[in-house]
């Protein structure tokens, strides 16, 4: 798999652009490259993100938020980014957007949390809780698209517009398209509210437990 060589080659040309270049014919990788593809089990996976340097949230972070739950997940979440809590914890939402996300699960989907895997678009805190940069959500997915594959969910359930924006290609706002179930290659991708939005407005819980009651329908 080249995805991760792909990744260094997408950073490498976001950093040419910021510096004005609009075409480049610089070869960024030699075929002789160290082997960059990623290993095929999680435990390995997640110590070779421990290392990653593949972007600037790597300089600030005290730890790497992998992700966490069970491994043979029929249902992932995937949230934004690490937040300052799950920043120094190194596991994905705790903190109150956690609790949130422990409760519509649940209270919802009637399984424990742990029954699920939980994992964000990027697994390193950016400053300030700013929404991740292209560069920085590109750089880090081949990890994520490495998860997806190593898990094999059968539903992801995006939390939030950054989520469904990198796991579909789709800009469209959050608002329009949650609860509307979107056949992937291989998974069923249903995006909905993220719970820090919740938190924020109360009155959107209806419309989330309205689109996990469909994700129930579909275990
Ligand atoms: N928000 C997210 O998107 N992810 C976390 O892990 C915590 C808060």
């Amino acid at each position: 798999m080249k995805n991760l060589k792909n990744a260094l080659l997408l950073k490498q040309l976001y950093l040419l652009k910021q510096l004005g270049y609009n075409y480049t014919s610089v070869t960024a990788f030699k075929e002789d490259e160290p082997d960059l593809t990623l290993p095929n089990t999680l435990e390995k996976l997640r110590k070779q993100s421990r290392e990653c340097h593949l972007c600037d949230l790597s300089k600030s972070r005290t730890q790497v938020v992998f992700g966490e739950g069970n491994e043979d997940a029929e249902i992932m979440f995937v949230g934004e980014a690490p937040g300052m809590s799950e920043d120094s914890s190194g596991k994905p939402f705790i903190g109150k957007s956690g609790d949130m996300l422990t409760k519509m699960i649940e209270n919802v989907l009637l399984i424990p949390r742990t029954e699920t895997y939980i994992t964000n678009i990027v697994k390193c805190r950016p400053a300030n809780n700013a929404e991740p940069s292209p560069s920085e959500a590109h750089s880090c997915h081949p990890y994520l698209l490495k998860q997806i594959e190593l898990i094999k969910p059968k539903i992801i359930v995006a939390l939030g517009a950054t989520a469904y924006h990198y796991l579909s290609g789709d800009d469209s706002p959050i608002s329009k398209v949650r609860g509307n179930i979107q056949e992937q290659h291989r998974y069923k991708l249903m995006p909905t509210y993220h719970p820090s939005y919740l938190l924020r407005n109360p009155s959107a819980k209806k419309d989330v437990l309205e689109d996990l009651k469909i994700v129930k329908g579909l275990m």
